[in-house]
C-alpha cells in the first residue's frame, strides 16, 4: 500500500512538500507527486527526521526518585558517581526494566526514535545489561536503541572492570565505553583509553567514550583517544561524549587539537543541561558551564550533537527526556543563533546525532531512507525553535507512533 504524506514543510529541502511511503520507506519526494491509496494532510507543518538522543543513561533514570529525593545534593559529577553504587546493589532485571520504560516514554513521546545508552557494567551480575538486552529487542517497532558497555566505576578503579567491559560485548553490548578521568592516576585513564581502542578492533565495535567530563585542563583524553582512532583510521565510528575541559582549554592547544579532529572525523557530544549543572561547581567567578568547544566544532566542520544524558537521576535531577529542551539550552550556551546556523540548528538533535550512531544509511528525509519522522507544531525552522515548540506526531516505518491535536482553549484569552 502507497500512503502520501503531504502539505508538509520538509526541513532542509526548500522546494518538496509531499512523501510517498511504501514497505516502511520514503519511495518519493517532491511536488504533485502521483495519487496514493491512503493520503494525510500534515497541515503545513515543519517535517523533520526524528530526534536522536545519543547519550543516556537507562539504567539511571527514574533512580532520584527511587532514592527519595527530589534534588541532588551538592550537584558535584563525584559525588553522585560515590552515591551510586550503594543504589546499584538493588536492582533486580525487573526493576531497571520498569524505571527504563519509563525514560524510554518520555523521550519516545516527544519525538526520539533513537537512542544511544551507557549501561554500567561494572557489576558482576550484569543485571542492568540483561534488563537493556531484552528491552532493545522488545522495543525495536517503537525506537532504536545502542547499548554502550560503560564501566562506570572505572576499568581500574573497579577491580576487574576492564574485563567486565569485555564480556558485556561477548553478551551483546554495540559499543565500548571508557570513563578515563575517572581513573585514580592519569596513567590509568591512559590504560584504559588504549584498551577501549583495543576492544573495539578485536571486537569491531564503534567507540564511545565518557571522555574529560571534568574543568580541569590537564584532563587530556581525548588527545591520545583522538590520536588513536586516527592512526587506525577508527574516527568515524568513534565519538568522545561531553569533553568538558576541552572548553576550558586554552586556544593554542585547542586549534592544534582541532586540526588533528578534522583529520580522524571523530564525533563529540555534548550535553548541555547536564554539564551545564555539573561544571564550575569548585569556581567562584567567572563560573565555568561546562560546554565543549561546540560552536568552534560547527564552523571547523567536526561532527557534534547534543544530547540528554540524565533523566531524575543523582546525576541531574530535572531531565524529561526533551530534546527541544536540550537544543533550547544548547544553543544558548554556545552562542549559535546567527541566522545562518539557526538555519541547520535542528542538525545537532537530528542528523549530527545520527552521525555519532552510523545510522546515516537508514536516516533521513530522502528517498531509500526509512519512512522515520516527526511533525512539530509550527511551520518553519525559525518560528519551531523560537517557540520551542512540541512534537505533534511519530510516524515510524510509515505508520503513526502518535498524533495529537495541538492544544485547545477551554476558555480562549481574548485580547
Ligand atoms: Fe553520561
Amino acid at each position: 500500500m502507497k500512503k502520501k504524506f503531504y502539505n508538509a514543510n520538509i526541513y532542509r529541502n526548500d522546494t518538496a512538500t509531499e512523501m510517498v511511503v511504501e514497505g516502511g520507506k520514503i519511495t518519493q519526494i517532491g511536488t504533485d507527486l502521483p495519487k496514493c491509496d491512503e493520503e494525510i494532510d500534515l497541515g503545513g507543518k515543519l517535517v523533520l527526521p526524528p530526534y536522536v538522543d545519543p547519550h543516556l543513561h537507562l539504567d539511571y533514570v527514574y533512580t532520584l526518585s527511587e532514592l527519595g529525593q527530589e534534588g541532588a545534593g551538592s550537584g558535584t559529577l563525584f559525588e553522585a558517581i560515590e552515591l551510586w553504587p550503594q543504589f546499584k546493589k538493588t536492582l533486580t532485571v525487573e526493576s531497571v526494566k520498569r524505571l527504563a520504560l519509563k525514560g524510554i516514554r518520555d523521550e519516545v513521546s516527544q519525538g526520539v526514535q533513537h537512542i544511544r545508552t551507557h549501561i554500567d557494567v561494572t557489576d558482576p551480575n550484569f543485571t542492568a545489561l540483561k534488563a537493556m538486552l531484552e528491552m532493545k529487542q522488545e522495543l525495536k517497532d517503537i525506537v532504536d536503541i545502542q547499548i554502550v558497555s560503560f564501566p562506570q566505576q572505572g576499568m581500574y578503579t573497579y577491580k576487574g572492570g576492564r574485563d567486565l567491559v569485555e564480556e558485556a560485548l561477548k553478551m551483546g553490548a554495540d559499543i565500548v565505553g571508557g570513563i578515563p578521568h575517572y581513573e585514580p592516576a592519569r596513567e590509568f585513564g591512559d590504560k584504559s583509553v588504549h584498551d577501549i581502542v583495543k576492544l573495539a578492533l578485536k571486537y569491531d565495535k564503534p567507540i564511545d567514550v565518557h571522555c574529560d567530563e571534568t574543568d580541569d585542563t590537564h584532563s587530556r583524553f581525548v588527545e591520545l583517544l583522538n590520536a588513536l582512532v586516527l592512526m587506525e583510521d577508527y574516527g568515524k565510528r568513534t565519538t568522545a561524549s561531553h569533553t568538558c575541559s576541552f572548553g576550558s582549554a586554552d586556544n593554542s592547544y585547542a586549534f592544534r587539537m582541532m586540526d588533528l579532529f578534522q583529520k580522524s572525523k571523530m564525533n563529540f557530544i555534548s550535553c548541555p543541561t547536564e554539564n551545564a549543572y555539573l561544571q564550575g561547581r569548585q569556581d567562584t567567578y567567572p563560573k565555568r558551564r561546562g560546554l565543549t568547544r561546540v560552536k568552534e566544532f560547527i564552523e571547523s566542520g567536526i561532527n557534534v550533537a547534543f544530547a540528554q544524558d540524565s533523566i531524575n537521576d543523582p546525576w541531574y535531577p530535572i531531565g524529561n527526556g526533551n530534546m527541544m529542551n536540550i537544543l533550547d539550552n544548547g544553543i544558548h550556551l554556545a552562542q549559535t543563533m546567527s541566522p545562518e546556523e539557526i538555519k541547520t540548528i535542528f542538525d545537532l538533535i537530528t542528523y549530527n546525532g545520527a552521525r555519532c550512531l552510523n545510522i546515516q544509511d537508514s536516516y533521513g528525509l530522502a528517498v531509500g531512507k526509512q519512512a522515520n519522522f516527526i511533525v512539530l507544531n509550527e511551520s518553519s525552522v525559525y518560528e519551531a525553535i523560537r517557540k520551542r515548540v512540541d512534537v505533534l506526531a511519530s510516524v515510524r516505518n510509515g505508520n503513526f507512533l502518535f498524533r495529537r491535536r495541538e492544544p485547545e482553549y477551554e476558555i480562549p484569552l481574548d485580547l
